[in-house]
């Protein structure tokens, strides 16, 4: 827990020096330390019976959001090691509006109060924090809202995060739509829940296809925000709550974390929850095709060819393709039925786009170039990596079957490519989409700044500020 208040002293007092600036009251302890003011660079002067200090090293560059981010989380971190329950801090003006600094000051902290566990013996003891803001400017009025926005933010994140990182025994598509229902309706986002019976009469032969094998039953569920006039924008998230690979079974090491394969719908929950409890003024409708690709009698198999809700028929020639099949009709459903005018698809897809880009960049399709830098710019904004691929129809030429009208796998070449532009196939003709490959960041072998190991809701930050900028 963090509470904010702003103009008031009192703490654990936080300096921020740039290189080489001193405080002529420390100046002895910090050339003893050698502390030198290095961007994150971090010195504790705990006291008992007079003020603690923190030193922190802002470097000599001009200072950016994802520093502040970093900053704070390395201070969270060392509020919570530390015990330090009330901090003061003297942040400088730093050439970014005030507002912002400080939403990324709290995104920083929060970041750092991150845990998935399931050891029996952990503790959950919530690290209360008083953060008193000092030497800041600006209408108190402004500050607060922007840091209700993070907080708000911040909790789609979480909530995106906890999603992908439950395991499939405890979130498979039921339990899924009715964390979403229960979660988005408390803060009022309408929800609807379609079962399989439904998911057949709205046609959705494609996903329903992938679904088969599994004793677990698909959900399809639809989430809406209507309170502008906008163009309605549709999000549609990959909901494979467990890949298996099917009869094309992957290996044992690749299995084991196939719970993450419903990162996109975790993302676009997450969104709607951030958006939702911000009151957004927003028209956006959010779509996940929740299924588990199992191996059983009933499942589809390798070689099937089957079809799909807008009437493309589909080689399925690897059952582990399973991601596109299920995209294929949610991205129709959202643009032809829901009325979407533009549309975003998340998934982790391939693991070809890891191949590509790591874990560091998630890899974008587009066929609209001016829609695309719009979500580019409000992924820069969020400190969120995106890098798009080439659009180009000898790719697309790759997704042709010989006896169907697509086929789901291609060769191993430009294999984040064709997948994309395999999902493009089905949203509706002009109608601007991007699609982004989350396969590398939505779930991380290896912890990495701010970002943990495991699941890290990646794009809820992106897709907030592009429905709903922070001004000033
Ligand atoms: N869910 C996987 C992709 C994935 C891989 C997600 C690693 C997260 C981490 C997807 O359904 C898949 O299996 N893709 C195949 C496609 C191939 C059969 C053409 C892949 O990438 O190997
Ligand atoms: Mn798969
Ligand atoms: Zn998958």
């Amino acid at each position: 827990m963090i509470k904010f208040n702003l103009y008031k002293e009192g703490g654990l007092k936080v300096h921020f020096l740039k290189k080489d600036e001193t405080i002529e009251e420390f100046k002895s302890f910090l050339d003893k330390k050698e502390f030198s003011g290095k961007l994150k660079e971090i010195l504790y002067l705990p006291s008992a019976n007079e003020d603690s200090h923190v030193f922190l090293g802002l470097g000599e560059d001009e200072i950016k959001l994802e520093d502040i981010r970093n900053i704070f989380f390395d201070l969270g971190n060392l509020f919570r090691k530390n015990k330090e329950h009330e901090v003061e801090i003297k942040m400088p003006e730093l050439g970014i509006c005030n507002k912002k600094t400080i939403m990324a000051a709290y995104e920083g902290l929060r970041h750092s109060e991150y845990n998935f566990t399931k050891k029996s013996d952990a503790k959950d003891e919530d690290f209360e924090l008083t953060v008193n803001y000092s030497a800041f400017k600006g209408p108190e009025e402004k500050l607060r809202q922007g840091l209700d926005t993070m907080e708000n933010i911040m909790d789609g994140v979480f909530l995106a995060r906890n999603l992908v990182n439950e395991t499939a025994n405890i979130i498979y598509p039921e339990t899924l739509a009715n964390i979403a229902k229960e979660k988005l309706e408390s803060v009022g986002v309408k929800v609807t829940v379609y079962e399989e019976d439904e998911i057949e009469k709205i046609g959705m032969k494609a996903f329903l296809n992938v679904a088969r094998g599994a004793t677990n039953r698909p959900r399809l569920i639809v989430m809406e925000i209507n309170n502008s006039d906008d163009e309605k924008m549709a999000l549609v998230g990959k909901g494979l709550t467990y890949d298996s690979g099917g009869y094309n079974i992957k290996s044992p090491s690749g299995m084991n974390f196939m719970h993450c394969d419903m990162g996109g719908a975790g993302t676009v929950i997450g969104t709607m929850y951030a958006l939702g409890k911000s009151k957004a003024k927003v028209n956006v409708v959010a779509v996940v095709a929740a299924c588990e690709n199992m191996i059983s009698g009933t499942s589809y198999k390798s070689g099937d060819i089957i079809d799909s809700m807008k009437g493309l028929t589909i080689e399925v020639l690897n059952t582990d393709a399973e991601g596109r099949i299920t995209l294929a009709d949610a991205v129709h459903y959202a643009t032809n039925d829901l009325g979407a005018k533009k549309i975003i698809d998340l998934a982790t897809l391939t693991g070809a786009v890891t191949i590509a880009l790591g874990e560091e960049y998630t890899g974008a399709v587009t066929n609209d170039e001016e829609f695309y830098k719009e979500v580019l710019e409000a992924a820069k904004v969020s400190g969120e990596k995106i890098w798009a691929f080439p659009y180009d129809d000898a790719y697309k030429n790759l997704n042709k079957s010989e006896v169907a009208d697509l086929r789901n796998t291609t060769g191993r070449d430009a294999g984040s490519i064709t997948a994309g532009l395999f999902v493009g196939e089905f949203v509706k003709e002009n109608t601007p989409w991007v699609h982004l490959d989350i396969a590398g960041t939505a779930y991380k072998n290896k912890a990495e700044g701010y970002l943990p190991k495991r699941a890290t809701g990646v794009h809820v930050k992106t897709l907030f500020n592009l429905l709903n900028p922070t001004d000033c």
